[in-house]
This record gives C-alpha cells, structure tokens and sequence, in this order.
C-alpha cells in the first residue's frame, strides 16, 4: 500500500535521531508495517547545517507551522519543545490539518495536554508522545494498552535521566555537581533549560502525564509538589550511603484518602530495592495494579538513541493503523478526581 509520509519539526538531537533511524532502519521498518515510512520534509531553526543524514527528495521549511499545514504528509512530528509557542501552534495546526501529530513535548503535554487530545479526537487524528515520558521505555504503551484491565492505585519513579546520571556520577567519583550536569549536557541528555532537570520540574512533568494515563484524570501539573536536586551534595550522598540508601529523585503519584497525590522529590532508598541499583541515565517506572500486582519497567531516559526509538515506535503504530485515545479514555471520559496537593494537608 501507500508509504507513510512523515514531516519532521525540530532538527535537534533528537530530530536528527529520528531521521537517521528511520533512514537506516527503513527496511525493518517498511517490513514490519507492510508499507514505506519516508520523511518528506523537516523544519528546523538554521538551513544548510549537515546533520549527518540524507536530505535528498526532503522538502526544507523554514516556518514549522506552515510546514503542519501545508507539507506533504500524513504525520508531523513535533520535536521542537517548549511548553508553548512554535511547539504548540505547530501541534495544533497539524491535528485541525486532520494530520496526526507524534511528540516528545511533557512540558507542552503537562501543561495542554487534555485540551490537545480533544483537538486530536474532534479530527480524528492520533495524539502520541511515548517519547515524551522516560524516553526509550514504552511506559505509556504499558500504562495505556498492557496494562489497560487494571486499576493502577499507585505508580512512582525516576522519570529524569539527567538528575540520575548526575546523583550517579557524584555518587561513584565524588565530582561536584555543576561539573556533572555540564558532561551531561553534553552527552544530550539534559533539557534545553537544565534547570527544568535539576530543579524536578522535567519530572513533574512527566508524573502529571503518567498520572492521567494511570488514574483517569485531567492532565494536573499545578497540582504536583516539586523539590529538585540542585542542593544535594556529595556528603548527603555519603552519608545516605552509610546509612544503607541512596538518594534518588522520585516521581510518585498514589491514591490517599484525600485524592491522588502527586510528588516529585529526592528519596533515600533502601540500597536493595530494585530502585536504587537503576542508575546513570536509566529511568524505572513501578506500578500497582489491582489485577497484575506490580510491574517494574526499566531503560534509557533520555539522549538520541532511546527518545528517537520511542518516536519510531509511535509512528509505526500509525503506520499499522493503531492509535487509540491519547490518554486512554475519551477526553469527556477523564474524571478530576480531588487532587491532594501536599502543601494543603
Ligand atoms: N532532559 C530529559 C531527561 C530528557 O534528562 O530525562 C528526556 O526527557
């Protein structure tokens, strides 16, 4: 049948990934979805640089938005970032195109999210955005299809794979923490604004996505308590370490008496919980569900390889024709439930 024509917005670490595997892997790809997935045009902020893929038969645009709505494609890809701006105009323009829209944006998503997801539905149009939560681990897939017989009562992680790799770092050379997160950035792990990694507020995005996918509700990021890593030092990793436990940066998301709580904060971990040995730029995410009992889920959070792998994925679902609703349920089917945010109890 016909190849699936795809657009790509943001050339970044990430964009560029996405090009390459969907370059090099084309045979793989084309095989396991029975038709042709071809990149046919790219958007990005500067022309002309070698991004080290082929650009041959690509249509170039300058604007990401007109490249939305007028590019030759079945999908845009937005890998812009930001939670407003471009990123989103960019987003809407696609689905109200009646494209389908694949991200990697949890700023965009934490903060729009629900109202995204009924644009997409009003145009028949997928929502996806596996890359957006703990990069290469297929988390919304297991939250939103595996797992779909259950009622999760609870879920918690580590959801940022900069703050790991840098609480590892520290931990196993007694580097100082600015001199980490400088390597990490390097290795392009770290968010356009690395504050948003140190300070849990890339991790809180992420929880408020999982929480709606796993509990049904509204897309709630205000209602996350945040707490960051940048005032950890090496002497509380020690010292934690002495005790039996190792400080990781947690997203947790339960149902208490009072709603379902969400928080984002550093945790000293039993040093034999599974946790605690998940370590580098690794992310985990557990889960309690009422049918399966618990399942872990582990693998690379952030950087090209992993974060392109999931934006591949979601693409070929909709290569295959299979996309649900974004969050699960339909949009009018998402129920507030009393959120406790823990500054008010
Ligand atoms: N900056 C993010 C992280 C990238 O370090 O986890 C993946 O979302």
């Amino acid at each position: 049948s016909d190849s699936l024509k795809v657009a790509i917005a943001g050339l970044g670490t990430v964009g560029a990934g996405t090009v390459k595997l969907l370059q090099e892997q084309a045979e793989l790809i084309s095989m396991r979805c029975g038709r042709d997935v071809t990149v046919t045009a790219v958007s990005a902020r500067t022309a002309g640089r070698d991004r080290g893929f082929d650009m041959t038969g690509i249509a170039w645009f300058d604007d990401a938005v007109e490249m939305a709505e007028k590019a030759d494609a079945d999908v845009v890809v937005e890998l812009i970032g930001g939670s407003d701006g471009i990123a989103k105009r960019c987003t809407e323009a696609a689905l109200r195109a009646g494209r389908h829209v694949v991200t990697a944006n949890k700023a965009m998503l934490a903060h729009h999210g629900t109202e995204l997801a009924a644009l997409a539905e009003e145009n028949n149009a997928a929502l996806a955005y596996e890359a957006a939560v703990a990069g290469g681990i297929p988390v919304i897939k297991a939250l939103r299809d595996g797992l779909a017989g259950n009622r999760i009562s609870s879920l918690y992680g580590i959801l940022n794979g900069t703050g790991n790799y840098i609480l590892t770092t520290m931990r196993e050379t007694g580097r100082d923490f600015a001199d980490v997160l400088e390597e990490a950035q390097a290795l392009g792990y770290a968010e356009a604004d690395p504050s948003f990694d140190i300070d849990g507020v890339d991790a809180a995005h992420k929880l408020a996505i999982l929480t709606s996918l796993a509990f049904g509700s509204p897309v709630n990021f205000d209602a996350v308590t945040v707490q960051g890593i940048r005032n950890i030092t090496s002497v509380d990793i020690e010292y934690a370490e002495l005790l039996g436990y190792r400080i990781k940066l947690l997203g947790i998301a339960s149902e208490t008496e009072f709603g379902v709580e969400q928080r984002v904060h550093p945790t000293m971990v039993p040093i034999n919980s599974p946790i605690a040995s998940v370590e580098g730029v690794y992310n985990a995410i557990v889960t309690e569900g009422d049918w399966v009992g618990r399942t872990v889920l582990e693998g690379r959070g952030a950087g090209a390889g992993p974060t392109a792998s999931a934006v591949v994925a979601d693409i070929m679902d909709i290569a295959c024709g299979r996309h649900g609703y974004a969050f699960g349920v339909p949009v009018k089917a998402l129920r507030a439930h009393e959120v406790g945010n823990l500054d008010q109890l």
